[in-house]
């Protein structure tokens, strides 16, 4: 059981943590295969800085994971499935050579410390690497979690938009939009053996404010994003470029 006012840590994944994440993936998905430690190995053997865990307490109990790689994005397909966005979950198709996108393979969270700050903390931790490498972006497939109690009555592309304008609400893309995500796409059978989404997740992206370039997101549809996002985006750009230098995130301190 969780203590809500014990103090979390972020830290990059180490191989201690591969048994406790298998643990925490079957909490999250108790129909979900785990991630293995063949894979999560794998992950550290290609992009340590990469990987990172929410630890709580003395003992370190891991509490939330996060995975991910940089990619080029001209080397894939939107439509693409998130066994070919991370090479069946091994990311060895790490490219940080060629790439200038993080893709984010995983976030989970412990069911009872959800909505305590777990997520936004591995988020703060993933979005100060991606500036401090001066990547243009984070993108990822967000899942359409509370998308099956709609699917009768809409598309999910349909139910995408009522979310991205708040006529309903999803834990997941909620969680995204919240932590300055925008959509760019809606595709199905991203995920093959999720039946709260029906496989339907949305193509969401977070632009680096201290790199990004208007060339950069001139070109991205509008269906999916909300009126006030670029002007946010704008607002916030030329803020942290005024403000802040480029470093890492303090990404320690208690849950609420
Ligand atoms: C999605 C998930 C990772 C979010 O982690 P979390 O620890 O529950 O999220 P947090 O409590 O850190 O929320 C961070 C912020 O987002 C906000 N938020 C969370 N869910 C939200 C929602 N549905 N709508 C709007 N805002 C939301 C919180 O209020 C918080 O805001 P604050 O920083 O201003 O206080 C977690 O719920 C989870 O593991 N879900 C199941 C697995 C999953 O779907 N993973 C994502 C795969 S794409």
């Amino acid at each position: 059981m969780a203590n809500t006012s014990e103090v979390v840590r972020i830290r990059n994944t180490q191989p201690r943590d591969f048994e406790a994440i298998g643990d925490l993936c079957r909490r999250v998905y108790p129909d979900t295969t785990p991630w293995q430690p063949e894979q999560l190995a794998s992950h550290l053997h290609v992009f340590p800085e990469g990987q990172f865990v929410c630890v709580a307490g003395p003992e370190e109990r891991v509490v939330g994971m996060s995975a991910g790689l940089i990619i080029l994005w001209d080397d894939y397909q939107t439509l693409d499935s998130w066994e070919e966005f991370t090479a069946n979950g091994m990311l060895t198709n790490h490219d940080p050579h060629r790439g200038h996108t993080f893709y984010g393979a995983e976030v989970i969270v412990d069911p009872t410390l959800q909505g305590h700050g777990v997520g936004g903390k591995l988020y703060a931790a993933r979005r100060a690497l991606v500036e401090r490498l001066g990547l243009w972006r984070i993108r990822g497939g967000a899942r359409l979690r509370d998308y099956h109690s709609y699917a009768g009555a809409m598309s999910a592309s349909e139910y995408v938009v009522a979310v991205v304008h708040g006529f309903l609400t999803d834990r997941t893309l909620g969680f995204q939009l919240h932590e300055g995500f925008h959509v760019l796409a809606v595709v199905p059978h991203y995920l093959t053996e999720d039946p709260e989404t029906l496989g339907f997740a949305a193509v969401v992206e977070w632009l680096n404010p201290l790199v990004i370039q208007p060339e950069h997101y001139a070109d991205r549809p509008s269906l999916y994003i909300h009126r006030d996002a670029i002007a946010r985006q704008l607002m916030q750009q030329e803020s942290l470029r005024r403000t802040r230098p480029i470093k890492a995130t303090d990404s320690s301190g208690t849950v609420s």
